[in-house]
């Protein structure tokens, strides 16, 4: 008997990917028995992301979270990127086809719910190098590379990279604009970043933090263990890279950066996506020339550590209800729409 498939269920999965600015620049058309994902050019961060490359991660992150839905409903999918020449924000097709679901994709599901970004310091116990190398993994699996930048001289190189990009940022009057109107949103947006979400830096932190700075931050930090300071955080940075740097292969890149970032929840671990360096074309170079060990085309910095002991549960960032960004199609019967295959 050929299972139902709540493609609807699925969607409300995927959209819990996470998002530049929580942006949530995507848009869905639910047909029999495939969803189309199209990008939602009205939430592109003209100053922040002047390639649209942020955009086209968020929505490949939230293209990998419904591959993942879908698998864990047993369902194997084929993937079409960039379907339509005449149509460059139609982004993927997801056709349902017989057979059973990637039971790799779907161990991740579980960590879909779980997994947030983390501001805070992280814990000073270090990222057992295998574990870095499992999440590398997943990211391979989904044709693009992950990084690490462990010699100590590089990443010091890195940590320049993201000072440079964020000073550069800050006189940029249309990116304040921006992180002023994504992190004041009005009551009931159901997006954006809310202060909640965002901590000050630790306490007696000196040096450039690698972390986006936002205007409001309310979360607390988890209290340091006696004898140790800010600057023993042994978060690791990785980045997430292409062989190209076409648009298919950004959408890639969020696919690999969704497989890591819940790969490494599902270890335990907290994740950053931090992508500052890599809008700035200047830092962008800098990383592709002086700091991968290939001539590869950075995409993303991801922060991977173990949580700080103490640290609190961080609050669920809001989502959109799916309707306001479901397309509308004639077969589009609603909202608890299923399809047999
Ligand atoms: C492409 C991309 C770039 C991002 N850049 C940053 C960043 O530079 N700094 C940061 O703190 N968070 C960054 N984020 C995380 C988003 O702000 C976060 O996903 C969003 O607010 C939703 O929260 P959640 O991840 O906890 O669900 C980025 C996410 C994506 C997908």
């Amino acid at each position: 008997m050929s299972p139902t498939v709540d493609l609807v269920a699925a969607l409300e999965h995927a959209v819990r990917a996470p998002s530049v600015h929580n942006t949530q620049p995507w848009r869905w058309r639910i047909r029999a028995g495939s969803v189309e994902l199209h990008a939602d050019w009205t939430r592109h961060l003209s100053w922040t992301d002047p390639d649209r490359r942020d955009l086209l991660l968020s929505c490949g992150a939230a293209l990998h979270h419904l591959r993942v839905a879908l698998a864990a409903q047993h369902l194997a999918v084929t993937v079409d990127r960039f379907p339509d020449p005449d149509h460059e924000g139609h982004l993927a097709t997801v056709t349902i086809r017989p057979g059973p679901g990637d039971p790799a994709e779907a161990a991740l599901f579980g960590a879909i719910h779980r997994r947030r970004t983390d501001r805070r310091r992280m814990s000073r116990r270090p990222v057992p190098p295998r574990m870095l190398r499992a999440i590398a993994e997943h990211a391979r699996r989904q044709g693009t590379n992950l990084h690490p930048i462990t010699n100590p001289d590089t990443r010091e190189r890195l940590a320049r990279a993201l000072a440079d990009a964020a000073r550069e940022q800050r006189n940029a009057p249309g990116y304040s604009a921006e992180l002023q109107l994504w992190t004041r949103r009005h009551a009931g947006a159901r997006d954006g970043i809310s202060a909640a979400s965002v901590a000050a830096p630790p306490v007696g932190a000196t040096g450039g933090s690698p972390l986006r700075l936002f205007p409001r931050a309310q979360l607390r930090q988890p209290p340091l263990p006696a004898g140790s300071g800010p600057a023993d955080d042994a978060a690791e940075l990785l980045i997430v890279t292409c062989a190209h740097d076409e648009p298919v292969d950004r959408l890639r890149a969020g696919e690999a950066t969704s497989a890591a970032l819940l790969a490494a929840t599902n270890l335990g671990l907290a994740t950053t996506p931090l992508s500052q360096a890599i809008e700035i074309s200047s830092t962008r170079r800098t990383i592709r020339g002086r700091i991968l060990p290939a001539p590869e085309y950075p995409q993303l910095i991801l922060r991977i550590g173990w949580p700080a002991s103490h640290a609190g549960e961080l609050p669920v960032t809001d989502r959109r209800d799916l309707r306001s960004v479901l397309l509308p199609t004639a077969a589009n019967s609603g909202p608890t729409e299923t399809w047999r295959p």
